[in-house]
């Protein structure tokens, strides 16, 4: 059995955290488009020079080419007992491409984390990131820490959580994302979950949905 599991959800809504635990209670990879970018743009290849700018100013980099590099990703001896999808699909093309990249596998299932911009906003202008092992650091109250918790490492903040670039990337996220919530709404494998509560609280209840939805898959 595959799980084949799509988050979606706007900027700061929480995937990469959920992402990181579904992937390690499943055994599958967690595959983040954005850190895959923001990779490139950190080893300097052709790929990274182009998405730089784009990231950069809250836009979204072409569907052809997002597209190659989930294809590619997710036919990776790894991915062949499914995968967590972080941050793909973004657009409807991209979404309709999946569902082609599909073909002889299980059904995706889709987890939507729903959280309100003033939220959004609040959480993107206290996360950090760890340079040294990736963590994802955020703060309830008060002004983010200045070193790792889990390793000691520096943190940094990412350059496009600064508000204007912020406030782009949630009008590029109704524009061009939030329509596949129409798109996969009416499918059976599709579960929206609250991203407000707590991490531990927003773990367990898309544990749940996963739980639930993969019976769904497997008598599908
Ligand atoms: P990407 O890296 O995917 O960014 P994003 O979608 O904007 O999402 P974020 O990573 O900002 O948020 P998240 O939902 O992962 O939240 P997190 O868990 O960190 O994409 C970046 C850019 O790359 C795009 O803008 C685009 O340019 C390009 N790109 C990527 N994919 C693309 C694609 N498919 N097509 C085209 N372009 C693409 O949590 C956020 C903060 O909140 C953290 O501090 C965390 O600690 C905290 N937090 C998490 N959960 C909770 C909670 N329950 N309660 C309180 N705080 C919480
Ligand atoms: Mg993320």
């Amino acid at each position: 059995m595959q799980l084949n599991l799509v988050l979606l959800g706007p900027p700061g809504a929480g995937k990469g955290t959920q992402a990181v635990r579904l992937a390690a209670a499943w055994g599958v990879p967690h595959i983040s488009t954005g850190d895959m970018l923001r990779e490139a743009v950190r080893a300097g290849t052709e790929l990274g020079r182009r998405a730089q700018a784009v990231i950069d100013a809250g836009r979204l980099v072409n569907d052809e080419i997002m597209t190659g590099i989930v294809g590619e990703r997710i036919a990776r001896p790894d991915a062949q007992g499914g995968f967590v999808l972080d941050g793909f699909p973004r657009t409807l093309p991209q979404a309709e491409s999946l569902d082609a990249l599909m073909n002889g596998r299980d059904e995706l299932v889709v987890i939507d984390l729903a959280v309100p911009d003033a939220e959004l906003i609040r959480r993107l202008s206290k996360r950090r990131l760890c340079t040294s092992c990736g963590l994802i650091v955020g703060a309830t109250q008060g002004d983010p820490p200045a070193v790792c918790a889990e390793c000691g490492g520096v943190l940094f903040q990412r350059n496009d959580d600064r508000e204007p670039v912020v406030r782009e990337r949630l009008r590029v996220y109704r524009r061009n994302t939030q329509p596949l919530l129409d798109y996969y709404g009416g499918r059976t494998t599709f579960r929206a979950v609250d991203g407000t509560q707590s991490p531990d609280s927003v773990a367990a209840a898309a544990a749940d949905a996963v739980e639930a939805l993969a019976p769904v898959r497997r008598s599908a």
